[in-house]
């Protein structure tokens, strides 16, 4: 049986990808730095060109895109923000022109910038992370609610290294939780197994989000056909 296409934009170290593969998808990714640990086929370019591109976007059953968030973070100060490109419009505006079944990404402080955007948690699947983040369709995408009273105290995996457990804290002073305190203790708490590298895994999305939607973009593609 032939599985479906999934084009990752913005792929990172892969993890949307592997979730979207757990779902059942062939993956193949794209993102404008090599990825060592990207596990799939990976197209190193600017995603940019690459939305411009219909023909090749043709090749894909899903276009997923998760646009750098730097602008719309809060561990970004806010006098920096502005500095930051704004890139959720165009690519929603490529994805739309180009007409197939898309997915955009993005963190907490982009909201108010996306289409009926759905919430997922860690915490809703079992993790020590709760990576709050934002998904936007032009399939219906239901999620799950966060759990945090059984998760208990969560973990972050930010920054620029492992920190020992202790507290960290946004730029504007609220508290963020305890920091994962090795790489093997940010892998799990994040539910990846295969990047081995700190930057990677404090941009990562956790599979299991992924793994979620799409199972629903699958099911979207059947009843579509
Ligand atoms: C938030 S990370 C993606 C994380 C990934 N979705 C995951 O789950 O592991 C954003 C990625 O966008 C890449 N990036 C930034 N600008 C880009 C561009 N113009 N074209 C392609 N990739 C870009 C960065 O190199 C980075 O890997």
């Amino acid at each position: 049986m032939t599985r479906p296409r999934l084009l990752d934009l913005f792929c990172g170290a892969g993890g949307c990808s592997v979730g979207y593969h757990r779902a059942g998808f062939d993956v193949v990714g794209v993102d404008i730095e090599p990825h060592g640990d990207y596990p799939f086929e990976l197209t190193v370019a600017d995603a940019m060109d690459v939305l411009a591109d219909r023909a090749f976007l043709n090749g894909f059953d899903v276009v997923h895109a998760s646009p750098p968030c730097p602008r719309y973070s809060t561990i970004t100060p806010a006098h920096a923000r502005d500095s930051h490109p704004d890139l959720l419009p165009p690519v929603r505006a490529a994805l739309k022109a180009w007409g197939g079944l898309y997915v955009i990404e993005n963190v907490p402080g982009a909201v108010r910038y996306m289409e009926n955007p759905t919430k997922f948690c860690g915490s809703s699947f079992g993790l020590e992370v709760r990576r709050h983040r934002f998904f936007e369709s032009n399939a219906p995408l239901m999620s799950t609610p966060c759990r945090h009273p059984e998760q208990g105290r969560p973990i972050g995996v930010y920054g620029d290294h492992a920190q020992d457990d202790s507290e960290y804290r946004r730029p504007d002073g609220t508290r963020r939780g305890h920091k994962a305190h090795d790489l093997d203790h940010a892998q799990r708490a994040l539910g990846i197994d295969w990047m081995t590298e700190w930057d990677d895994l404090t941009e990562a999305i956790p599979p299991a989000m992924t793994e979620y939607i799409g199972g629903q973009l699958i099911d979207w593609l059947e009843v579509a056909a």
